[in-house]
């Protein structure tokens, strides 16, 4: 993960220099109505200065004070990281829709928060889903829709997704992004329907946890066995979760976002509307992100090649309207960005 595990010695209020021991954070992303059970720092020149300790609430006060003298960035030992990271999951509702963080912010906690648990999930190996990590998962979904929802996010987000390929980063991209399309080709379906899609859309691709990394991250052409191995992820990913409580519409997004509307994908060869709607969706977004992210075996090629191959190398494979509507959406994002 971006942040590492540097320990910190906390002894005194007046910290000696050393960048490693401490990483930044924006002030506004607080609640004053929680508990932090993490130390708060100012720096001045090379010294970290204590501002807030553990259990002491972050005042409307104290976070104004710090608004009005422009201090834009506070610090937490990286030894207390983990406290802070519990704070963001516990909080995270709070602060993606509290407009009065700046929306750059908002998205980066979005980013890096969905992306550290997706990654915990795919680096615990776990042989199964459990109900813990499932309810963490909705957690988010449910945490992040309303977010996802406001004008400007996608634009806002976009500008921090990086395009080198890892399968957590892109399950939380391809969730984001399915979530947009889902607004548009969907807006009527209830919210437990968009969190069920959420949960399908982050987890799709959990059955890679029981692929080789040497043939994930293989730099050539796949052989003929190592092809089907890479073909067995849906199925795996769906037996690792029928021990939860996960949706058919979740169970959905899991085993079939490798069908193709021309009835070309696989497990099943289904085609057309046989493929339910959001699954249509799921598999648009995820060969979008594949091809604009830096894979092993291929550079990643900027939006407008990667929808120019979609359109003409792989006619056929996707739903035209929900292929059209994904343009739409791409394009206001573009428009925004002045890409
Ligand atoms: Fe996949
Ligand atoms: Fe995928």
């Amino acid at each position: 993960m971006a942040l590492s595990s540097a320990k910190s010695k906390n002894s005194g209020d007046m910290k000696p220099s050393g960048e490693s021991n401490y990483f930044p954070i924006s002030p506004e992303t607080l609640n004053p109505n929680a508990l932090t059970d993490f130390k708060v720092y100012l720096r001045h020149g090379n010294h970290y200065v204590l501002y807030t300790k553990e259990r002491e609430q972050f005042s409307e006060h104290l976070k104004k004070k710090l608004i009005e003298n422009g201090i834009g960035t506070v610090y937490i030992p990286y030894d207390q990281q983990d406290s802070y990271e519990s704070y963001v999951f516990d909080n995270f509702e709070w602060i993606l829709n509290d407009t009065a963080i700046p929306l750059d912010v908002r998205s980066k906690v979005f980013l890096d928060t969905t992306s550290k648990q997706v990654c915990s999930i795919f680096q615990s190996k776990l042989p199964a889903v459990d109900e813990t990590t499932l309810d963490g998962v909705r957690h988010l979904v449910s945490s992040s829709l309303n977010f996802l929802s406001t004008p400007g996010a996608l634009e806002n987000i976009g500008q921090f997704i990086s395009h080198d390929y890892e399968t957590f980063t892109h399950s939380v991209h391809v969730f984001t992004y399915t979530m947009s399309l889902m607004q548009s080709l969907a807006k009527d379906w209830e919210e437990e329907a968009f969190i069920e899609v959420g949960v399908g859309a982050l987890l799709h691709d959990i059955g890679k946890i029981h692929t080789p990394n040497s043939i994930l991250n293989k730099p050539g052409k796949l052989d003929k066995e190592e092809w089907e191995t890479v073909k067995l992820h849906p199925v795996h990913g769906m037996r690792m979760c029928t021990n939860v409580a996960l949706s058919q519409t979740s169970l959905n997004c899991i085993l079939f976002h490798h069908e193709k509307f021309d009835g070309s994908g696989y497990p099943s060869g289904m085609k057309e509307e046989e493929i339910p709607l959001p699954v249509r969706i799921i598999t648009c977004c995820d060969v979008y992100d594949a091809i604009t992210s830096k894979r092993a075996y291929a550079p990643a090629q900027a939006p407008f090649a990667a929808l120019k191959i979609m359109s003409n190398e792989m006619k056929g494979a996707f739903d035209l309207d929900v292929f059209k509507e994904f343009i739409e959406v791409l394009g206001k994002t573009r428009e925004k960005s002045g890409d």
